[in-house]
């Protein structure tokens, strides 16, 4: 199956790529869970992280990612790099294009901005989170861990519960949850559901409970502290106290309903420390699933004869 140069949202990928994806994430994980984590499909290759906002996971998922295909991978440190000079975004990215690079992974505070960047490179541009647009690589990775966890897509109630509209891990995942046939619930105080939300075909609610009641699947999202303007919450012990998941809301959902968090979470705000460690929660699981879905992009993306049709 052939793969565009770039990934830069999942409303660009059809259903059989986003299936093509995982089935091959599955593939790498048990390259991961081995304990000679090195193969051979990138040999030759290069990526480049260039991150213009602060990352554990994503950033250092692609860089193992990249390590355990064989491929040379390095990281532009934003804060120390020319960027601080005054060098522009397209330049830093053409400047890293002319040193032989294959693929570029950014992450950046603005909406489109891997999208400009793609269009001026000769890499494969893959987008690691663009302001409140998409971290298409998350959705790719919470899909991964609920096929793992529940076999399927189609027919899963999924609750995605906290500052939704900040968050560009909800608007991924609803762009593919959509496409697979389940069903997605937001809940968030009205201040924090984005405005398009007749457009996402999706349920909303301000009432945590009725959200999570019936779910397959509660994922919580971060409150995005950094994002947010004063006055759209009145304070987080109100909101914790109103919207956050804990073991008691948790029994509303199905008996065998799974939690999940994209992570970094903010213990005690969106889900409580009891809720993290709980017994069907798979957050630590996502991490490890993260570094198999972004061998698995890396590999499709930059294999011979792929980017040819953009
Ligand atoms: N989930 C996620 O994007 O985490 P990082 O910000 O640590 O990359």
């Amino acid at each position: 199956m052939k793969f565009p140069k770039d990934l830069l949202g999942i409303k660009d990928l059809s259903a059989d790529q986003i299936n093509e994806i995982l089935k091959t994430a599955g593939i790498m994980k048990e390259i991961i869970v081995k304990n000679n984590k090195k193969t051979p499909h990138l040999q030759g290759k290069t990526v480049i992280t260039l991150f213009y906002e602060n990352s554990t996971r994503t950033r250092l998922s692609f860089e193992l990612a990249s390590k355990y295909l064989s491929a040379n991978a390095a990281n532009v440190a934003v804060a120390s790099s020319s960027v601080a000079k005054g060098e522009s975004l397209i330049d830093t990215a053409r400047t890293i294009d002319m040193m032989g690079n294959d693929a570029l992974v950014i992450r950046h505070q603005s909406a489109g901005a891997p999208h400009l960047v793609a269009a001026n490179v000769n890499a494969s541009v893959i987008n690691a989170g663009d302001g409140m647009n998409e971290h298409p690589t998350q959705a790719l990775l919470d899909a991964y861990t609920m096929i793992e966890k529940k076999g399927k897509l189609e027919g899963l109630k999924v609750a995605i519960v906290g500052d939704v509209l900040h968050s560009r891990v909800a608007r991924s995942n609803i762009y593919l949850l959509n496409k697979f046939g389940a069903e997605v619930t937001l809940c968030a105080p009205s201040t924090l559901l984005p405005v398009e939300i007749e457009r996402l075909n999706v349920k909303a609610y301000t009432d945590v409970e009725k959200a999570i009641k019936g779910a397959d699947v509660v994922m919580g999202l971060r409150m995005q502290l950094e994002r947010q303007k004063k006055g759209l919450f009145p304070s987080i012990d109100e909101y914790s106290d109103l919207f956050g998941v804990n073991e008691e809301r948790i029994k509303l959902a199905k008996e065998d309903a799974i939690i999940l968090h994209p992570g970094p979470v903010n213990r005690g705000v969106e889900i409580t420390s009891g809720i993290y460690g709980h017994e069907r929660s798979f957050i630590d699981e996502q991490v490890l699933n993260g570094v198999a879905v972004r061998m698995a992009i890396l590999y499709l993306l930059t294999r011979k004869g792929q980017g040819e049709d953009k």
